[in-house]
């Protein structure tokens, strides 16, 4: 692979105790195009600018498509990165969806070694760091007829990372707006469906609220996700979670939550949850918890829900599955865990 190192990092200048998230990139990124049918050579360059022509239908109809996954420095200096395989399937559903010719295998998973290899130090061992990768696909080629690209570029850019939520997590129910619908995309990680969810949220934001729980677009009856998040509750002793479908993200992290959940014993059911239920388990005092989950969150309990004017607060309990969960999670991403379902690939030291 052809790779052009950059000649002044950026290591020694980042401030790495002060690290909003996804603001700062690290030195390096991967790029491949897509023409005449066929994916080219990917290549390693320096992150910077990148050119794009005014006419480039990414910029007209939105055709473009990501993922979110995370890597991280266990204690012998090793980066392990957490399910890449589930990423690779769901970036190329993602690109089914959206019209977008699959990446091929071998250029995703070479690209990462590749990049994270020569970025690994960006990557911190630290308690609290992770590197948060973000792989897109865009249309590149010109034109504003209404129709899917014939060329596309692939990049991967990462991102020193720590918290993505800091502070309290106060939701919504969102009873008009709707983030992903049936036949949709919301099952796909589509960079619109992100686009069509900032201005809800701002209302919400402007209401004092972090996030909405979105509600399904026929009824607005049934809770699918949390703002970025998949949502769980816990009633009594069992975890509840959305079940899958065409308008719901298939959240890696919400699969791993599951398999977790199970390994534990903890009872587990996903299917369709009412609002109404939710309100019932908060007045008969049965809600224990609420938590969203995402590769960029891991696991995030949620504070208070709000339903019109009555705000349901979740107080904290003293045996919490979410805590439990999460901290099992990190232990297994960090490497400090039994890496009990195979979940994390060591990158490969090239120097
Ligand atoms: C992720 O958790 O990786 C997401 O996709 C959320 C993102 C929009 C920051």
């Amino acid at each position: 692979m052809k790779i052009t190192k950059t000649s002044i990092s950026k290591l020694e200048s980042t401030d790495f105790s002060n690290l909003p998230f996804g603001t700062v990139f690290s030195d390096h990124m991967l790029t491949c195009n897509f023409k005449h049918g066929k994916w080219g050579d990917p290549e390693v360059l320096p992150y910077g600018p990148i050119s794009i022509a005014p006419g480039a239908k990414v910029l007209h109809y939105g055709q473009s498509v990501f993922e979110g996954m995370k890597a991280f420095k266990n204690s012998n200096n090793e980066v392990l990165l957490f399910r890449k395989e589930e990423n690779y399937k769901r970036i190329n559903r993602s690109a089914v969806r959206l019209s977008i010719p699959e990446i091929p295998e071998d250029i995703f998973m070479n690209g990462l070694d590749e990049l994270l290899s020569l970025d690994n130090e960006w990557c911190k061992a630290d308690e609290g760091y992770s590197l948060y990768i973000r792989p897109f696909i865009f249309a590149s080629s010109e034109g504003v007829k209404a129709s899917a690209s014939e060329e596309y570029t692939f990049m991967i850019i990462t991102s020193p990372s720590t918290k993505y939520y800091a502070g309290e997590m106060n939701l919504v129910v969102e009873d008009h707006y709707t983030r992903a619908s049936k036949g949709g995309v919301g099952f796909v990680k589509a960079a619109g469906n992100y686009a069509a969810s900032f201005y809800p949220t701002k209302k919400a934001n402007a209401n004092g609220f972090q996030q909405v729980i979105w509600t399904d677009s026929v009824e607005h009856k049934y809770i699918e996700e949390s703002g970025t998040m998949n949502i769980w509750f816990r009633i009594g002793d069992k975890l509840i979670t959305p079940e899958l479908s065409d308008s719901i993200l298939g959240g890696i992290t919400r699969d791993s939550v599951l398999q977790l959940a199970k390994y534990n014993g903890i009872e587990v059911e996903e299917r369709r949850i009412l609002v109404d239920e939710i309100v019932e388990a908060y007045k008969s005092s049965n809600l224990k918890e609420a938590f969203g989950t995402g590769t960029a969150v891991t696991v995030n309990p949620i504070d208070s829900i709000t339903l019109g004017d009555d705000k349901m607060r979740i107080t904290t309990v003293v045996d919490s599955f979410a805590l439990k969960l999460k901290q099992q999670l990190q232990g297994i991403q960090k490497g400090k865990t039994e890496d009990i379902f195979s979940w994390n690939s060591k990158v490969p030291v090239k120097v």
